[in-house]
């Protein structure tokens, strides 16, 4: 299979990588789903912007200890190390990620379409103004803007919000030209991310997947199931690639 996988790769005009939760628990983030998924310790709700809108601080406190609590302490791992790799090696074209905790950037890669967002911004819900994360004392809770007093959202996608621009334009025309996919680490149960795989399929492209589990497309869309933790496949992808 990685043989298999390897030379799809290596023969594709422009393969892109698109990956969810799944490749960032080997850094010690949990996944929203499954087994220690998130979802499990915390009511989803929670993410929902109408509740943000209506208890905004209830909201902060858990969103502070999920993620910048946490991820301030998390490193890309292997997975995220080589698929920059690739990039270098003009073997993957970009990564589009569901995730929000900006690991494919730190280990390196360079076009990135965070298509929920990044929890390394914060934005002003009154004037618009950004922040880097960096810029502002989360010790107090909401977090409020510098220039207007109004109240700070992380710069990540809730639950009934629209997709950011122009990371869905990018998403889309980027798989409309794609003719090989690497999907790592999603469950394929979240929309509209869900139907980028899909996509990818109906335009001709070649499906690999990484999971230790099958998910929502290894029945439908997947060619190719290399089923092992990311840094365990991608270690073993490059290692044929490079034979
Ligand atoms: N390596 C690769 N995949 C893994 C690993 C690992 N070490 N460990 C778990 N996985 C897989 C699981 O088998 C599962 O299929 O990662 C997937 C994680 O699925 P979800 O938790 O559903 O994450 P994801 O698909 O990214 O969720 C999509 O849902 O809650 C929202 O906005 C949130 O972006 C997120 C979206």
């Amino acid at each position: 299979m990685y043989a298999k996988a390897a030379k799809i790769i290596k023969s594709a005009q422009r393969c892109v990588a698109f990956t969810g939760a799944g490749i960032s628990v080997e850094s010690g983030i949990p996944p929203f789903r499954g087994e220690n998924g998130l979802w499990n310790k915390y009511d989803p709700a929670i993410f929902d912007i109408q509740y943000f809108h209506r208890n905004t601080r209830q909201s902060w406190e858990v969103i502070r200890e999920i993620f910048y609590d946490l991820f301030g302490r998390v490193q890309p791992n292997i997975a995220h190390y080589t698929l920059a790799q690739m990039e270098a090696k003009g073997l993957v074209l970009a990564v589009i990620t569901q995730n929000v905790d900006n690991l494919h950037a730190e280990a390196g890669s360079r076009r990135i379409h965070e298509f929920h967002g990044s929890l390394k911004k914060l934005v002003c819900l009154e004037c618009k103004t950004c922040y880097s994360v960096s810029q502002i004392d989360l010790s107090t809770l909401p977090p409020v803007c510098l220039q207007c007093g109004g109240i700070l959202k992380p710069d990540v996608i809730f639950f009934g919000e629209a997709i950011p621009e122009p990371a869905r334009t990018h998403s889309f025309d980027e798989t409309s030209r794609a003719d090989c996919f690497i999907l790592i680490g999603t469950t394929g149960t979240v929309a509209p991310a869900n139907m980028i795989p899909w996509e990818a399929k109906s335009n001709g492209a070649r499906i690999i997947e990484i999971n230790p589990s099958p998910s929502e497309y290894t029945q439908s869309v997947t060619d190719i199931f290399l089923q092992d933790k990311a840094s365990v496949a991608m270690k073993k992808l490059m290692k044929e690639i490079e034979r």
